[in-house]
Order: structure tokens, then C-alpha cells, then sequence
């Protein structure tokens, strides 16, 4: 969506702060030998409590209320029986609406003491994150996004996964300006229009390109096998940068 009015921006904003502390305290509730259903119904109960409804669920009748994934499993996991443990990554993508607004907000959890190299992934996986927003404003080029992460990405001796895009959100999960990458790519012309919502979440990793179906039609996987983070905010473009609205509070 682009916003005009206030109105628009408060509602936004809203969503945008449930989605981001259903987010922070399923994080919190996360303890070795929890399962991902477990944590997906702490999720839930959050969304229900503050009149919110779950976006994948609504939208695509994914089955959860959050998308859980869990190390090779690089997003849209479904929650199950799968038991997390002491060294695992996780990541947790909390969507929904209100009153018609959706916001999207992704991040990636260690969980206890995880491998050196695992630790600087995450801390880069958000500064990669970072940068692209850094891109956003109004009347600035799509592309920068991509030009700015994979510049990153390169200069660190990371990859990016190139089939999963950023996009539009507000008044649908996905929505104009649909895909927007957060790799470089050559020949996209557009630019981002002054009040545009969208999410920016790059997917950080050390060697994977692409991600794959796994078996459950949702479930999405590393091409090749390699570590992978994903950060993710709704943000909205104005004059003067990017406002971040999947902010806790
Ligand atoms: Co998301
Ligand atoms: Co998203």
C-alpha cells in the first residue's frame, strides 16, 4: 500500500508493533526442548489477544499462525513436533492484520552457545538488513536495495538466497510493488514511490543460492546445503529515508 494520511500510518504502525512483540517473546519463551508448536501457540495466543490475525494463515491457509524454521529449514517452516535445541538457529517470521493493516517481521535466534562462524552470520544477517533499508526513501531506485546487500554480502565472502524477494505489504501480505530483490539484479527501472510499505529481508548465508520445496508443499530449504539467516522489517518510505514500523513496544 502507499500512505497518504496519518490515519493510515498509525494503523500500520499498530500491526506493526504486535507483530514485532509476538515476535520478541516467542524468542524470549524459547528454551531447549521446546517444541515448534509449542511456540507457535505462544505466537498465537499473543496475535488473539490483541484482535490480530495471522497472516499466512488467513491469506494462504498456511497451517501455524507463524512460520518456525529451524537450521536447514531457511523459511516458511511449518510448527510441529520438531523439538529445538542448545546450537540450533531459529528463525521465526510473525505476520498479521488489524483492522485491515499487515505487517510482516522476521529475525533469526541463536539458541545457547552456536558455532563462531553461526554467531557472525546473525550479527551480519541484520546489518545486511540494515544496509537495505538504509536504501529506502521516496523516489529512490528499487534496485538499490539489491546493489547495496549484495555489495555487502560480496565484500564479507557471503551469498545471498536469490529466489526469495522482498515485497509489498500494508493492506495484504503481499502485495505492489510484488518482488523486490534483495540481490543485485540488472534492468528494474522501478522506483519507490513516497509512502510505500514494504518489508526489506534479505537472506544471508555462507554458500547458499537458491531455496528449494522440501516435501510438505511449504517448507523451504538451502540450494546448496548451507547455513542461512533471515532479518526482516516493514518499513515505509518518505522524503527522508525509511520509517520502520515492526517495532516492540
Ligand atoms: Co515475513
Ligand atoms: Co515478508
Amino acid at each position: 500500500m502507499t500512505i497518504t494520511r496519518e490515519d493510515e500510518l498509525d494503523g500500520l504502525k499498530e500491526i506493526g508493533r504486535i507483530v514485532a512483540n509476538t515476535m520478541h517473546t516467542m524468542a524470549k519463551s524459547i528454551e531447549p526442548g521446546i517444541t515448534t508448536r509449542e511456540l507457535d501457540e505462544i505466537g498465537r495466543a499473543l496475535l488473539d489477544l490483541e484482535g490480530a490475525v495471522s497472516a499466512p494463515q488467513s491469506v494462504y491457509d498456511f497451517p501455524g499462525a507463524t512460520c518456525i524454521s529451524v537450521n536447514e529449514e531457511i523459511a516458511h517452516g511449518i510448527p510441529g513436533e520438531r523439538v529445538i535445541i542448545a546450537g540450533d538457529l531459529v528463525n521465526i517470521d510473525v505476520s498479521a492484520s488489524k483492522n485491515g493493516f499487515f505487517a510482516d517481521n522476521g529475525a533469526t535466534f541463536r539458541i545457547g552457545a552456536v558455532k563462531p562462524s553461526l554467531v557472525r552470520l546473525c550479527k551480519d544477517g541484520k546489518r545486511a538488513m540494515e544496509i537495505g533499508i538504509k536504501q529506502v526513501g521516496s523516489n529512490r531506485p528499487i534496485s538499490g536495495i539489491g546493489e547495496a546487500v549484495g555489495k555487502f554480502a560480496s565484500d564479507r565472502g557471503y551469498t545471498l538466497i536469490q529466489n526469495l524477494a522482498s515485497h509489498g505489504v500494508g493492506r495484504s501480505l503481499h502485495e505492489y510493488p510484488d518482488e523486490i530483490a534483495t540481490w543485485p539484479t540488472r534492468g528494474d527501472k522501478r522506483r519507490i514511490n513516497k509512502g510505500l510499505v514494504l518489508t526489506v529481508e534479505p537472506f544471508l548465508s555462507k554458500g547458499g543460492l537458491w531455496a528449494t520445496d522440501g516435501e510438505d508443499g511449504w517448507t523451504l530449504y538451502s540450494e546448496p546445503t548451507a547455513p542461512v539467516v533471515q532479518f526482516e522489517h516493514t518499513v515505509v518510505a518518505t522524503d527522508r529515508g525509511a520509517i520502520v514500523v515492526t517495532l516492540p513496544g
